[in-house]
């Protein structure tokens, strides 16, 4: 799968937020190593806390199915009337930065920034999260 066709996940994928407060949504893709999508978009809350980001909801939704080993995720915002032209970038914040470092390979997993499907950067979770903290920092082989 091409780093554009997953960003097209990720556009389809935002469709399905729920953000009534902020209006923002945000879609996500990630790519396991074995060629699957799973889907993630934000699910707010009306106590705020309990708000999930479309990062977090794909990879829990893949980690529930059983899979561990993800090559790459998409992520895409955008204001809820936002026309295709008008998204904007959801760089991951820091939670889901933390989440996708119990995951992923900081050195090889790659994090696609979109605001559109020929509009991308592709970055590195180490680039993202330097001196992140894992679980090989508690020994921990996952
Ligand atoms: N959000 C995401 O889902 N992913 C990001 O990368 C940035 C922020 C969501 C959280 C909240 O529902 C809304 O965007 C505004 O912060």
């Amino acid at each position: 799968m091409t780093d554009k066709e997953l960003v097209l996940e990720a556009i389809e994928a935002r469709k399905m937020s729920y953000s009534p407060y902020s209006n923002f949504m945000v879609g996500a893709a990630l790519l396991t190593k074995d060629g699957k999508v799973y889907r993630g978009c934000n699910i707010e809350n009306a106590a705020y806390g309990p708000t999930n980001c479309a990062e977090r909801t794909a990879i829990f939704k893949a980690v529930s199915e059983g899979e561990r080993d993800f090559e790459a995720i998409a992520v895409i915002g955008g204001a809820k009337d936002a026309k295709p032209e008008e998204f904007s970038t959801a760089a991951p914040c820091g939670v889901c930065r933390q989440v996708m470092a119990e995951f992923c390979d900081a050195k090889t997993f790659r994090v696609i920034i979109a605001t559109g499907e020929d509009n991308f950067f592709v970055k590195t979770l180490e680039e993202i999260l330097p001196y992140g903290f894992g679980p090989a920092d508690l020994g921990v082989t996952v």
